[in-house]
């Protein structure tokens, strides 16, 4: 059978994602991988689910294991809708909603909002399951300029200046691919930016709990309530597996983003949203979050460290405070694409930064290096290992 027939238009812009193609080949032994996304095993509270697990069985009975609103499992919901109000943002627990991860709602916003040619802004780089998400829709990019301070707010002006764009699409704190935050004043500008244009943006926060030095920004959503839909998730602050999300947005989107779930999977489990209830209800999270960030904190130091040390002249590392991720770019005319295999001959893996962008004219001199997955000693020799590879390139290049 021609099953290739069988395919919607939209599959032409879908394609494997070239990180998890990346990272088929990490897994060969001997090789330290600084190019995952996924947070450290060590980081799930193994011992409190398992005291949860059985909370939830006495707690809910079988209406744990029924169907449940599309909404969401409301004991979690008044959770959420505590946790939103330590992050300035205040909503009743009815206008909270959870979805299947914050993949679930990205994927709801695109299906809801995009049709083919419509135009969404994005920071450049940006998150690529986001454009997984987006791509089946046929939007067209425009990206926005970034600088060390996360995107240049006369870059967003611009472009909504010359285009009528569908959403902007932003990762304002610890982004990742390049752990980069925007300063409280650029929220301000942007904040008031959007609202002059009265323009949604789509702002996603999977990191901002994971901070490890500096004191915490408000989101844009406090700044710009009816202008906001604000995606956060419980993936990086207790187990990404129970595929827990949830946002915020103004009511007439939220009403649509319900029905769209609805069609796709009715609910997330009840099971977890019930398991992730007793989680926050317990503060179980104010006690574990400070030992997640224990185990990252002195990652990332030994990493920026290591990278200051030995990174070759021309090289810099952008500066971030939290998150799983730093950002390396290397001078005009480096290829980072080119080092992948000379770093993984010498047993050492990164992505290349080059995958993040949606021009792909951009970003081959820039590398992302996850820092969550290995120990303080392995990060130093991952690091080591990386800089040879460069060196040896350089030479290469010389001769
Ligand atoms: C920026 C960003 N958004 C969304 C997600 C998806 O997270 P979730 O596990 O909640 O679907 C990630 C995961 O790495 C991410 O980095």
């Amino acid at each position: 059978m021609d099953y290739k027939c069988l395919l919607a238009d939209r599959t032409n812009r879908m394609q494997a994602n070239a990180i998890r193609e990346i990272l088929k080949v990490v897994a060969t032994p001997g090789i330290i991988s600084l190019a995952g996304g996924i947070p450290s095993p060590e980081s799930f509270p193994m011992d409190i689910i398992r005291t949860l697990t059985q909370q939830v069985l006495e707690k809910y009975k079988s209406s744990a294991f029924q169907y449940d609103l599309t909404e969401g499992f409301l004991p979690l919901r008044e959770q959420i809708s505590i946790l939103l109000g330590a992050r300035g943002i205040n909503i009743l627990p009815d206008a909270v909603n959870i979805t299947s991860g914050s993949q679930g709602v990205l994927d709801a916003i695109a299906k809801l909002t995009i049709s083919k040619g419509d135009k969404i802004a994005l920071e450049s780089p940006t998150y690529l399951g986001a454009l997984s998400a987006f791509n089946p829709y046929e939007p067209c990019y425009i990206p926005m300029e970034m600088d060390d301070e996360g995107l240049v707010p006369e870059s967003l002006e611009l472009v909504l200046k010359t285009h009528v764009i569908k959403f902007i699409y932003l990762v304002p704190t610890f982004q990742n691919p390049t752990g980069r935050s925007l300063t409280l004043e650029r929220r301000i500008k942007i904040a008031d930016i959007i609202q002059r244009h009265n323009v949604l943006l789509v702002e996603d926060d999977p990191y901002s709990s994971l901070r490890y030095k500096g004191d915490p920004v408000p989101a844009i959503k406090t700044l710009a309530p009816d202008h906001v839909i604000y995606i956060s998730t419980l993936s990086k602050v207790f187990a990404p597996g129970l595929r827990i999300g949830f946002y915020a947005a103004p009511k007439f989107i939220r009403e649509w983003l319900v029905l769209v779930k609805q069609g796709v999977d009715l609910h997330t489990s009840t099971f977890n949203q019930a398991l992730a209830a007793e989680y926050l209800a317990g503060k179980h999270m104010d006690a574990h979050l400070p030992r997640i960030i224990d185990i990252y904190k002195p990652r990332q130091r030994a990493m920026t460290d290591a990278l200051e040390r030995m990174l070759p002249q021309g090289f810099s590392c952008a500066p971030s405070d939290g998150g799983m991720f730093l950002w390396v770019s290397g001078p005009k005319g480096f290829n980072a694409l080119s080092l992948y295999d000379k770093a993984i001959e010498k047993g050492v893996a990164f992505v290349p930064g080059h995958f993040f962008y949606t021009d792909p004219e951009q970003g081959l001199e820039t590398m992302r290096l996850n820092y969550t997955m290995a120990d303080v000693a392995t990060i130093e020799i991952a690091v080591e290992k990386l800089c040879d590879a460069i060196r040896d390139m350089q030479r290469r290049e010389k001769k």
